[in-house]
């Protein structure tokens, strides 16, 4: 193997270790070096303990997120057409959340609504879900799509769920081994990660969902709103038009948290049911998506009230060999927590839901290992809600009933049942779902 005489790993450690920059021609190695596996993944933790600790500014954040596009295809629909007629592309990213299987009525609704919507994914981070995860409870779902069946599922059916693979391979690479050296939680991790995934599939604007609250990456606005605005920096810089919503993750999404209960729930919502919350998330970033690809006479509540949302929906997973008349997988265990008194639902927080999921089965501990499809908790009241003693509170599933103790100890204490006298007073108001916005 050829040696570089210019960098190497140990140097480029302490360099950060100690609290300095990376120059441009390190990034360039670094990740050119460790997606061809030069650089070993012990350093790459080492390294990323060092920039989760001591941070990179916003020219190393912008060099790692462009050497990261250069590590696969860049792909791109600009002449995506359908019938003759061209097809605009956009398509949006969370960073990530409890409970949040947005993604999966939104694709569908921007779908129906004209756009069409390549999405590369993710699986599950830290206490988050992910996308590709939840697809994957459903039959005979192949994440997996060569960029000649994605731009023909594109142009047919209008949105495709995929693992990024080629698109940005350091960040698959890198966000596997984030997810288990808790190193997940770093604003120049998160951006570049998510960027350069963006960047490299090709859609040709992007909105994002940067997740603020307990169960966020980002816990205080402040620190998300410089997320955002580093991102919606990235996404310009590189001249795909991007625009951020600030939402709120201080309770879970909607009523489910795991893998196939999230895709039943996003049915529901499909179907012209589903949890507000949801509902009204999907609609509104549907309504900015659709603003940025110049289709914003369409009124995407409406495709859900219709059927022409199921309808993309079903198309699409049928594209990617799924089978919704199979049941989705049901766990094999399953436990009831109950109210041991009457009140009302004060606030659920969503870290201690998210770490209950993954305890229960729903994430992952070890690089590769299988989630289970079934794991999980139902929510039944949720905050504001009232409650009768006795009456169930949560549901949680697995199929490895020895997990129902720790995951029972990450919920105790995540939420509160609030008496009519009770001295710690009343529930606080609902918060709002959307903070804010950038630009
Ligand atoms: N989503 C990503 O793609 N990467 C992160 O680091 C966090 C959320």
């Amino acid at each position: 193997m050829a040696v570089n005489p210019v960098f190497d790993a140990p140097t480029l450690i302490a360099t950060k270790r100690d609290g300095h920059r990376l120059t441009d021609a390190s990034i360039d190695w670094l990740i050119d070096s460790y997606t061809r596996g030069v650089v070993a993944q012990e350093q790459m933790a080492a390294l990323l303990m060092a920039i989760f600790l001591r941070g990179m500014d916003a020219r190393e954040t912008a060099r790692w997120t462009t050497a990261m596009i250069a590590s696969g295809e860049r792909l791109d629909f600009a002449d995506l057409r359908r019938n003759g007629r061209r097809v605009p592309t956009v398509d949006k990213h969370s960073t990530g959340g409890v409970g949040d299987k947005i993604t999966l009525p939104l694709v569908a609704v921007v779908a129906a609504c004209g756009a069409a919507v390549p999405q590369a994914s993710g699986r599950g981070l830290g206490h988050t879900g992910g996308t590709l995860d939840k697809l994957e409870s459903i039959a005979g779902f192949d994440a997996t799509l060569s960029t000649a069946r994605l731009r023909d599922q594109l142009a047919e059916v209008g949105a495709a769920i995929f693992a990024a693979g080629a698109c940005a391979p350091a960040d698959a690479k890198l966000y596997a081994l984030r997810d288990i050296t808790a190193t997940v939680e770093s604003l120049p991790l998160i951006a570049s990660s998510v960027m350069s995934k963006k960047l490299a599939e090709g859609a040709a604007a992007l909105v994002l969902d940067v997740k603020v609250g307990s169960g966020a990456f980002m816990k205080t606005v402040g620190q998300a709103r410089e997320l955002a605005g580093l991102m919606v920096e990235l996404g310009t810089a590189h001249g795909v038009p991007t625009r951020a919503l600030l939402t709120d993750m201080n309770s879970p999404l909607g009523t489910t948290v795991g893998n196939a209960l999230e895709v039943a729930e996003a049915l529901e919502v499909l179907a012209g049911g589903g949890p507000e919350d949801v509902v009204a998330l999907t609609v509104r970033l549907a309504a900015e998506m659709l603003a940025l690809a110049g289709l914003d006479t369409r009124d995407p509540a409406a495709t859900l009230s219709d059927g022409t949302a199921m309808d993309a929906f079903v198309a699409m997973v049928g594209a990617q060999g799924g089978d919704l008349s199979v049941p989705l997988p049901m766990a094999a265990c399953s436990e009831t927590i109950s109210a041991s008194r009457g009140g009302t639902m004060g606030e659920i927080d969503a870290m201690a839901v998210g770490m209950t999921a993954w305890r229960l089965g729903a994430g992952r501990s070890r690089p590769g290992e299988r989630v289970q499809a079934g794991a999980g908790v139902r929510i039944h009241r949720r905050p504001g809600e009232p409650v009768s003693a006795g009456e169930p509170l949560f549901t949680l599933y697995t199929d490895t009933p020895e997990r129902f103790g720790p995951a029972r100890a990450e919920l105790d204490g995540g939420y509160r049942v609030h008496g009519v006298h009770d001295v710690h007073g009343t529930p606080a108001a609902p918060r709002p779902l959307i903070i804010g916005a950038t630009p």
